[in-house]
């Protein structure tokens, strides 16, 4: 991983990411606004709370500064946050333990506005955690999980193939496993011999759907996919508009 989600700009666009108004992320009366609230859109549109055990587990792998961890937390009674910024699971728990956090994300070059992180007061946040920890090794004192979640995690890994190898241990059975990704794989986070997609086995292309499913059948079936838009503001005038392929695997 590169230090980057461990900077202030990092920070500044995953605060407002997560938590930003739909006014401060996309303050125009034109844009993509069904791409805006991914965070909690990743738990709305892709768990199934009717499935869910009442005292369940859930995991947020790469959590970064938190949002969907909360949103998880209207469904199970334990949710565990877990990333390895540092700077990200500080936030994060200061968002647990405050409900709010002042911060400043980027107008145009060095000038900054100043805004508000809120934890919505619905959110009952004691039953959230975060801790600081690395998906291709997770602490074995984790425990297993109801729900997994791994938003946007997978292409900026070293290893994506390990970190999936991980997941069965840590799910129960029936576990409802979220996996969203753009599959934007990069030689800055991830060895080309790594990606799970967007290269070639000798002719063929290799594409990260087909490698997920190759990956996971023997312990989880697929019962869903989808497109997830989201909407990252890097400027008051610069957009990251990408569309995640939502996949929702359950546990055998
Ligand atoms: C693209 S962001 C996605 C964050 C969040 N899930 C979301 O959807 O907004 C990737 C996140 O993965 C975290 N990350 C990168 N490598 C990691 C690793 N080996 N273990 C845990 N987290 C990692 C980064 O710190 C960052 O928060």
């Amino acid at each position: 991983m590169t230090d980057f989600y461990e900077s202030d700009r990092a920070l500044g666009e995953y605060l407002l990411f997560h938590y930003g108004r739909p006014g401060e992320v996309l303050p125009h009366a034109f844009g993509p606004a069904e791409a805006l609230n991914f965070p909690v859109r990743c738990v709305t549109e892709c768990l199934r709370p009717e499935a869910l055990p009442t005292d369940a587990r859930a995991l947020d792998l790469g959590c970064a500064v938190g949002r969907s961890s909360f949103e998880l937390a209207r469904w199970a009674r334990e949710v565990v946050g877990v990333d390895a910024s540092k700077r990200f699971i500080d936030v994060a728990d200061t968002l647990r333990r405050d409900g709010r956090y002042a911060y400043e994300y980027i107008e145009e070059g060095n000038l900054r506005r100043p805004a508000l992180a809120e934890v919505p007061a619905t959110v009952d946040r004691a039953r959230v955690r975060f801790q600081p920890g690395d998906a291709l090794s997770p602490d074995p004192a984790l425990g297993t999980f109801d729900v997994i979640l791994l938003a946007n995690l997978l292409d900026r890994l070293p290893d994506p193939r390990r970190c999936l190898a991980q997941l069965p241990a840590l799910a129960r059975a029936g576990a409802q496993l979220i996996l969203t990704s753009p599959y934007t794989w990069m030689e800055e986070y991830t060895p080309r011999e790594l990606w799970l997609g967007g290269c070639l086995d000798g002719t063929t292309p290799r594409r990260s759907f087909d490698s997920l499913g190759k990956l996971l059948r023997p312990e989880f079936e697929l019962v869903a996919r989808r497109d997830l838009p989201l909407l990252i503001r890097e400027h008051a005038r610069k957009y990251q508009w990408s569309v995640a392929e939502a996949t929702v695997w359950r546990r055998r």
